[in-house]
């Protein structure tokens, strides 16, 4: 997945795949149109799983609540890599890494609703 916000990022030199815990808010490298986007990709195709919600249905809730105790870097390698084993599937060809981040920070902070 690229976009204007990857030319950007190698524009100010950041590196554009550090490890989740090392790396500064995603928010600061995943641009506002690329946010847009990923909440609409959460609502409709995690909901399908975690519920319309996201309070939970075949997958558990991803409320702030349900996941207080899970570490940030530990939530968003599940969203990039999935859970082998588990209907949890790797989101790695539709989102880049600093995409999970961000999803996995906005979960954790309570995730925001869909733009209209
Ligand atoms: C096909 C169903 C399905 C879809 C679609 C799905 N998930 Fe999941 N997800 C699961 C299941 C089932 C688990 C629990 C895996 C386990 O048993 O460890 C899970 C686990 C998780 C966890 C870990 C929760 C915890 O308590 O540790 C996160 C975070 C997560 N999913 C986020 C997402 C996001 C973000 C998306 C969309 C990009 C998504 N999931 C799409 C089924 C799904």
């Amino acid at each position: 997945m690229t976009g204007p916000w990857l030319i950007a990022l190698a524009a100010i030199g950041l590196p554009q795949a550090a490890p989740a815990d090392e790396a500064a808010p995603a928010a600061a490298i995943v641009s506002p149109q690329r946010q847009q986007a990923l909440v609409r990709i959460v609502r409709q195709d995690c909901g399908s799983c975690h519920g319309m919600r996201l309070t939970g249905g075949l997958g558990p809730a991803l409320t702030p609540e349900a996941l207080a105790d899970k570490p940030l870097a530990s939530l968003a390698a599940t969203v990039f890599h999935g859970r082998p084993g588990t209907p949890m599937p790797a989101w790695r060809s539709m989102l880049s890494e600093a995409d999970a981040q961000w999803i996995a920070e906005r979960l954790l902070a309570g995730f925001p609703e869909e733009a209209r």
